[in-house]
């Protein structure tokens, strides 16, 4: 079994790298053997690119125009965007956890004066992985270079034949600290996944969002971002991981079913529970529909204890115990499943929707806190929408969904009307691929387990509990103990799951 190949692609406007560029580029990653090694190459490349600027004109006042096509006459082989810098610190660590990488540039073969080679971005696509996109932040979205790629993949059966299954994670940078790199990698996230790839953000070892997030404006500023580079590096190493278990999965076979739980968050007089009902019918799962519609779920007390204590995944551990409220005895159901799957009734009108939907997530956070239950656990949504109703529930819930470490899915959204799901074979198709997509995810998930790689293993991180908690080594101790029986739990389940081909 090779090494799965991450491509890195930047949509940088103001890339320096082109050409040779790109070879060497990927040379240099490899030859980096520490973080610091990095970060020493990351700032000598930005000040290279800062010198081409001032060489190019800007020492002298040129106008923009005039440095852009001296700049234009440079090799390529040197120096680093702001958001190349992003791009080459995730692709060194998609590296250093065991992928292979390569990297492209859009503005070659987009350029002013029309489209060239085009070609060579598919091949790319097709040998790679993984796809990893870096972008400059503009007008709180992506560039026009990343643009045109994700147009291009929507227009080309072949391109989205290219991509799909395959693991997408984006990183943005942009000038003001809310410049809108999140919108940008959420808007991008909903692309990818309407174009079947899977997506994930960055990792639990950072802060588990939407991917990578870099603050830059000017030429050569970006490696004083720390912060930001801790989220590009976090974003390589998870969907490096992510490819890593997805390619060792394909050496198994599942043995027993998948295990599905479809969260009913929002519906009006059953109808949303009914549709599932009927989607699974016939099918070999395990499914277990909890309408939460019909619950009782206290809103979150935002206590700063979150969870109340470190033990086991099979431990309630919210700090909300009322007898009314109803996710305690629900809790067993959050444990090993493969997929999660909100369920969401958007009506226009709202006056018979019930809806728990916003309460339930925020409880959801001692699963989150509690070391990331949902980790690598595919997840997508299910939005029965009727004509007009505009609410778009699944933006939400992608964007919380990815909050639990989970691995998004495309969401299926049924179009409504006059209480018909009008496009429903398409919502059957769409399921029938999440099942595909969630067997592959669970055997890699699995498949890690029994091979000898410890570093591909998720290892829960958490939160740093409140002061007045367990004494540091107690907790540290018991820890290790929810991590031993989170891994026993999966070693077992590998022995009855699935089996080598
Ligand atoms: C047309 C344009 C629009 C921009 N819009 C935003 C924006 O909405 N938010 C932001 O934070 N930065 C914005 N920027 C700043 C760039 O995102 C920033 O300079 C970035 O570092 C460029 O990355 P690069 O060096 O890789 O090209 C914009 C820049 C341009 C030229």
């Amino acid at each position: 079994m090779g090494k799965p190949l991450i491509l890195g692609v930047s949509a940088s406007l103001r890339n320096a790298r082109r050409g040779l560029g790109n070879k060497s580029l990927i040379e240099d990653i490899k030859q980096s053997k520490s973080e610091d090694e990095l970060m020493n190459f990351l700032k000598q490349e930005a000040e290279v690119h800062l010198r081409n600027f001032q060489d190019s004109g800007r020492t002298e006042s040129l106008p923009f125009d005039k440095m852009y096509s001296n700049l234009k006459k440079l090799k390529g082989n040197k120096g680093l965007s702001n958001s190349e810098v992003a791009l080459t610190s995730a692709l060194w660590s998609a590296h250093s956890l065991g992928c292979d990488i390569d990297h492209i540039s859009l503005s070659e073969y987009y350029s002013e004066s029309g489209v060239q080679n085009e070609t060579e971005i598919l091949q790319k696509l097709k040998d790679a992985d993984g796809i990893l996109i870096s972008t400059p932040v503009y007008f709180g979205d992506r560039s026009s270079l990343g643009q045109t790629l994700i147009e291009t993949i929507r227009k080309n059966p072949e391109w989205k034949a290219a991509v799909k299954g395959k693991v997408y994670a984006g990183l943005a940078v942009g000038a003001k600290r809310n410049g809108g790199q999140e919108t940008t990698l959420i808007y991008q996230i909903l692309d990818m996944l309407n174009v079947d790839m899977l997506c994930v953000g960055n990792d639990s070892e950072t802060t588990s969002q939407y991917g990578g997030t870099g603050l830059a404006g000017d030429v050569g500023t970006m490696p004083s971002d720390d912060y930001g580079l801790a989220t590009t590096m976090g974003t390589g190493r998870r969907i490096s991981r992510v490819a890593q278990a997805l390619s060792m999965g394909e050496e198994y076979k599942l043995r027993g079913k998948l295990k599905l739980q479809f969260w009913v968050l929002q519906d009006s007089e059953g109808y949303a529970v009914e549709r599932i009902q009927k989607l699974i019918s016939g099918k070999d799962i395990d499914a277990e529909i909890v309408d939460l519609t019909t619950k009782t779920i206290h809103r979150c007390l935002a206590c700063d204890i979150c969870p109340t204590h470190v033990s086991t995944d099979d431990e309630y551990r919210c700090i909300i115990k009322s007898k009314k409220d109803d996710l305690e005895d629900m809790h067993p159901v959050f444990l090993d499943s493969d997929a999660v799957i909100p369920v969401i009734y958007s009506k226009k009108d709202a006056a018979s929707t019930v809806s728990n939907y916003q309460k339930f997530l925020e409880r959801t956070r001692y699963l989150r806190r509690g070391d990331y239950l949902l980790s690598n656990t595919i997840s997508a949504p299910i939005v029965l929408e009727e004509v007009g109703a505009h609410e778009n529930m699944h933006v939400r819930a992608v964007t919380s969904m990815i909050r639990h470490h989970t691995v998004l899915s495309k969401p299926l959204i049924g179009i409504v009307h006059k209480n018909d799901v009008i496009n429903w074979d398409e919502i059957k198709n769409g399921f029938d691929d999440l099942l595909h997509s969630c067997e592959r995810l669970m055997k890699g998930k699995l498949a890690t387990y029994s091979h000898d790689q410890e570093h591909l293993k998720y290892k829960p991180i958490g939160y740093v509990l409140s002061a007045v908690k367990d004494k540091e080594d107690e907790k540290l101790s018991r820890r290790e103990a929810m991590m031993d029986e989170r891994y026993r739990r999966n070693e077992d389940k590998l022995a009855t799951k699935i089996e080598k081909k």
